[in-house]
């Protein structure tokens, strides 16, 4: 999606005109004029009742079309955010320019772009029929050109983790993100080493070698590090990277197989964050470590009872071979804190637990630090993303003692699932603020809505640039 700035006066020929429209059929503020061009006649035969996601195509003066798009009762960034995501996608024609970031309201060009390029998103790799979208360029009439061009950048990388997500694992190997990875954040100036089976042996990163033993496609560790001149912080970020998810020896039923191509959603938003934040120009250290693995059944794989020793912290009794989210991100905390963060955040889809709780559209967060959890909740508001915070009591905690090792990867209750798992992750942070957001609700959207589309979300990009965005001198 080609997304520029325009003047409010721009040229309309063969485009369609975007105008929202308030309940009580008032034009939204700034579309005043445009909206006294549009035939109350036509408005008046049809349905349209400018409730939000409802539009409708009218003749308009000098256009191809019109297009109404309600915003419900009050405009807010977020309803200018789903309004855009609805044009793009209902929109006949390749030109479109549109009103909404005339509104008024703060942000509003972020919310335009947003919704134009995450909810325009199409996944058409494997498709050969279903229709394209029409629409190739938003023309934003009195949009603010930084604005747009910051937004440009996130919201394609949101997109870019999404197409990781939605790939099949079988075009989808360790090897593979890591080469896609490498190469995204060299083009963005982003340092990048690639870890292969060897070097990770040799760093003994055991923790994940026990995970990958299942399969015939290598494992690898991808460390990205953005270094920006006198920085302000220190951000690590670690992200869940299964590329798929069979369960290993203790292996799911076919229902909850369904999904597991997306259990890298973590990786996939952590390396899209770390180059949004470089593209961005933010200045803040960013170091990101992404261990990348199949979970399999081969005949080698990882045996309920088998204890694994990751680079650092407790030795694991793995007791439940599909609690390996947990065992591959005890190395890639072990290995983070090697380069000396200020603060540490995970991201993974780890439990359905999580989900259970939450539901598909809102991020568990956990977090050993009030300050960080309070940062972290704030900038998910500003990005327009559901986080909610959870507890980490360590009631639970000895419920994962093991007789065999230091720590088991499970409890043994079904309860309580999502705070066993992040108690298991505190194990290996050490003294660092830490936060681990599980995103196994929110990693796949199961609707197109607003600014989503059906399939992977990208959840957490935004929220994790806002942080950074956000991040200052005391840290
Ligand atoms: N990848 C799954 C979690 C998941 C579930 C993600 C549903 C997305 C949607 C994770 O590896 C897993 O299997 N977790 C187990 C843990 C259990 C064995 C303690 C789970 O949640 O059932
Ligand atoms: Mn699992
Ligand atoms: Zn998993």
């Amino acid at each position: 999606m080609e997304m520029r700035v325009v003047d409010v006066g721009a040229d309309l020929a063969g485009a369609t005109l975007v105008i929202g429209v308030l309940e009580g059929m008032e034009p939204a503020p700034g579309s005043e004029e445009a909206f006294a061009r549009v035939s109350e006649d036509v408005i008046s035969v049809s349905r349209f009742e400018a409730k939000p996601a409802e539009t409708l195509l009218v003749p308009y003066p000098g256009a191809s079309a019109a297009l109404l798009v309600g915003l419900g009762g009050e405009v807010s960034f977020e309803e200018i955010r789903a309004a855009s995501g609805t044009a793009v996608r209902q929109a006949r024609t390749a030109r479109l320019v549109t009103l909404l970031a005339g509104i008024g309201v703060e942000q509003a060009t972020r919310a335009v772009v947003e919704g134009s390029v995450i909810g325009g998103f199409q996944f058409r790799e494997y498709k050969t029929t279903g229709d394209k979208l029409k629409v190739e360029t938003v023309e934003v009439a009195g949009g603010l050109a930084d604005e747009l061009r910051e937004a440009v950048i996130v919201s394609n990388l949101t997109n870019r983790a999404r197409s990781w997500v939605n790939t099949p694992a079988k075009d989808m190997s360790p090897e593979t993100m890591a080469n896609q990875i490498d190469e995204l954040a060299q083009g963005a100036g982003v340092d990048s080493e690639v870890w292969d089976r060897p070097k990770i042996e040799q760093e003994q990163l055991g923790a994940l070698l026990g995970v990958a033993a299942g399969s015939d496609r290598d494992p690898r560790m991808v460390i990205l590090k953005y270094r920006p001149e006198s920085p302000v912080g220190h951000l690590g970020l670690v992200g869940k990277g299964i590329m798929f998810d069979t369960g290993g020896l203790s292996i799911k039923s076919a229902g909850f197989m369904e999904d597991m191509k997306g259990d890298m959603a973590g990786a996939a938003t952590v390396a899209a964050a770390t180059v949004a934040i470089a593209g961005l120009g933010l200045p803040v250290e960013v170091t990101c470590v992404i261990p990348l693995t199949d979970n399999a059944i081969g005949s080698d794989a990882t045996r309920p009872g088998d204890v694994l020793r990751p680079i650092e912290g407790p030795t694991i009794e793995v007791l439940n071979t599909d609690a390996e989210g947990r065992l591959i991100l005890a190395d890639g905390l072990g290995l983070i804190r090697r380069y000396g963060p200020d603060r540490i955040v995970d991201v993974a889809t780890l439990t359905g637990a999580a989900r259970t709780a939450l539901g598909d559209k809102i991020t568990a967060l956990f977090s050993s630090d009030r300050g960080l959890a309070d940062e972290i909740l704030a900038a998910a508001s500003r990005a327009g993303e559901h986080f909610w915070e959870m507890p980490l009591f360590s009631e639970y905690r000895k419920s994962i003692d093991s007789t065999v090792a230091d720590i088991k990867n499970v409890s043994g209750s079904r309860y309580g699932g999502a705070i066993v798992a992040a108690l298991f992750l505190a194990e290996y942070v050490g003294e660092t603020p830490w936060a681990h957001l599980d995103i196994a609700g929110p990693a796949l959207s199961r609707e197109s809505s607003g600014e989503m589309t059906k399939g992977a979300s990208g959840v957490g990009v935004r929220t994790i640039v806002e942080l950074a965005r956000a991040t200052g001198p005391s840290h």
